[in-house]
């Protein structure tokens, strides 16, 4: 399937919004594993307003800088060709988001010109854990990465987050190496 960046979303029930991708990458098989009060979708530019951040925070210092700032990022982040695709789970009825993560696909000169997918900044609502919405959003992610023809998808995460990815069918290897400033 060819990726390529685009400004809005065919959807019927999704007029206006404005996506970092298509709506078609999402897994279909995804999509209709969720409950129908929640939807899977691609971030949009005016997510911010939907706690975008708020459910980042679950995971790490996020230091808003503002609507705009965000915005800006999200337009920095869609203009790189075929590299950023980050996902979210909305509840439908509060059109709050409640679970993000993002695929980064990085091209290669090793494995014929492959590319491998990193998986990056999953979080899931504290009052929605526990409901399989990590799963998913793993489960999406990956179905992107292998879209896009990533010979393999990885990701770092800390040892009490390994029995999480197990069950998402990830397999620990090597280690990670961080140089701090
Ligand atoms: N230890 C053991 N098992 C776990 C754990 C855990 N810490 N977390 C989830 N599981 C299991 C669940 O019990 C479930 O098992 P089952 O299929 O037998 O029922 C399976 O993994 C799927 O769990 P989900 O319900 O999909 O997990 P959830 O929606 O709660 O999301 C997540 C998991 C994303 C880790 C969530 O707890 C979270 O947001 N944590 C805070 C932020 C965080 O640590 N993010 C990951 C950072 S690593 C990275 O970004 C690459």
């Amino acid at each position: 399937m060819s990726i390529i960046n685009t400004v809005s979303t065919t959807r019927a029930d999704l007029p206006s919004l404005d996506l970092m991708f298509p709506q078609e990458l999402i897994s279909p098989e995804v999509s209709a594993q969720l409950p129908s009060d929640l939807e899977i979708r691609p971030l949009a530019s005016t997510d911010y307003k939907r706690g975008h951040l708020d459910v980042l925070s679950g995971l790490s210092v996020v230091n808003d800088l503002g609507e705009v700032a965000w915005v800006n990022q999200f337009h920095a982040m869609r203009a790189t060709p075929c590299a950023y695709f980050s996902i979210v789970i909305l509840d439908k009825a509060s059109d709050k988001i409640i679970g993000v993560g993002t695929v980064f696909i990085e091209r290669k000169f090793l494995r014929g010109l492959g590319s491998v997918g990193h998986i990056e900044d999953i979080a899931v609502d504290k009052n929605y854990q526990g409901k399989k919405l990590g799963l998913r959003l793993i489960q999406a992610l990956t179905h992107i990465s292998e879209s896009s023809g990533c010979y393999k998808s990885i990701l770092n995460c800390n040892d009490a987050n390994i029995p999480f990815y197990e069950k998402c069918g990830y397999v620990k290897k090597e280690n990670e190496m961080v140089f701090f400033k």
